[in-house]
């Protein structure tokens, strides 16, 4: 018996940063767009677990201990429920590791899905969101895919409606960056700043809610671009080399160190997809259309 659970990449559209936190977060307005590149977790029954294991051409950059987001789930699921997490969870990795995509918060979110499901624990959608909550800040969109907006420190999510499909290029770096150093950074620059509040912005919302990717061009935004480009400079190659080929707009996507271009329609995104493919600015580059749906189980 086994359970897969398929699960999508994300973009943000729109990433308002508020100060830091007394906690050290930070509040967000966060747009999240969930693109079709997808993690599949399968799960299990294995005694002594959780026990991982990762496919794919990132796999080793994986961690396999008690940080991987899926095996986190898993334990805090089977704690919830008084059961013991004997589990063995296998990622198929598709989604950049370390690239501002939501990879291993989507890790998280499938482990869950596939565990509850596997061990008919028949969790409510509201206690799937809580422990989503518990694991990180953007696992609980990797559950529910779409758009939504994110606001708190990102947790808070209400959906959003959107009028048409995004075509999405993306382009891979040659490293990672970490979460936590980019905001760090982030902090560092606005020192002596007065930080606003984050508000989501309406002519953003509006051009979801139209599938207008003009006007969606037009009120992208990411606060954490000028701490991801301080960190790796190299990054204002690539958008370059995108923006050149005709993207509509050119992004960081979170917090790095992926590049999110958006195209007019599925043929300007392959112009953009060729270009980068050989600008020499990247490792990889994917094309993918949004949006995607949440973490689904496709097989039990
Ligand atoms: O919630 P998550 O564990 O994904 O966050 C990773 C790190 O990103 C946090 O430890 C924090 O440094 C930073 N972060 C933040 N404000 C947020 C979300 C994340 O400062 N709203």
């Amino acid at each position: 018996m086994s359970v897969t659970v398929r699960v999508p990449a994300k973009v943000n559209v729109q990433l308002a940063v508020g100060a830091a936190r007394p906690d050290g977060f930070h509040d967000l307005a966060n747009v999240f767009l969930a693109v079709g590149l997808y993690d599949e977790v399968t799960v299990a029954p294995s005694p002594g677990g959780p026990r991982v294991t990762c496919e794919g051409p990132d796999a080793d950059q994986v961690p396999l201990d008690r940080t991987n987001l899926a095996v986190r789930a898993a334990e805090a699921l089977a704690a919830r429920h008084g059961i013991s997490p004997d589990v063995h969870l296998h990622i198929t990795k598709d989604i950049p590791v370390a690239g501002g995509m939501a990879g291993g918060s989507a890790d998280g979110a499938g482990a869950l899905l596939a565990c509850d499901a596997l061990w008919g624990t028949n969790a409510s959608r509201d206690e799937l969101l809580d422990i989503c909550a518990e694991l990180g800040s953007d696992v609980p969109f990797s559950l529910v895919g779409g758009a939504a907006l994110g606001t708190g420190r990102g947790e808070k999510l209400r959906a959003l409606e959107t009028g048409g499909t995004f075509h999405w290029v993306f382009a891979m770096a040659a490293r990672g960056l970490s979460t936590p150093a980019v905001f760090r950074e982030f902090d560092r620059l606005a020192q002596g700043l007065d930080i606003p509040e984050p508000i989501a912005s309406e002519e953003l919302l509006g051009a979801l809610a139209e599938g207008d990717p003009d006007a969606l061009a037009a009120a992208v935004s990411n606060d954490l671009q000028p701490a991801a480009l301080s960190l790796f400079p190299e990054l204002a190659d690539t958008l370059a080399a995108g923006r050149s080929a005709g993207a509509l707009a050119g992004l960081v996507s979170g917090s790095g160190p992926t590049t999110a271009f958006l195209a007019r329609d599925p043929e300007s995104a392959l112009k953009v997809a060729e270009t980068l493919r050989s600008s020499g600015t990247c490792r990889a580059v994917r094309l993918a259309t949004a949006p995607a749906p949440g973490a689904t189980v496709v097989s039990a």
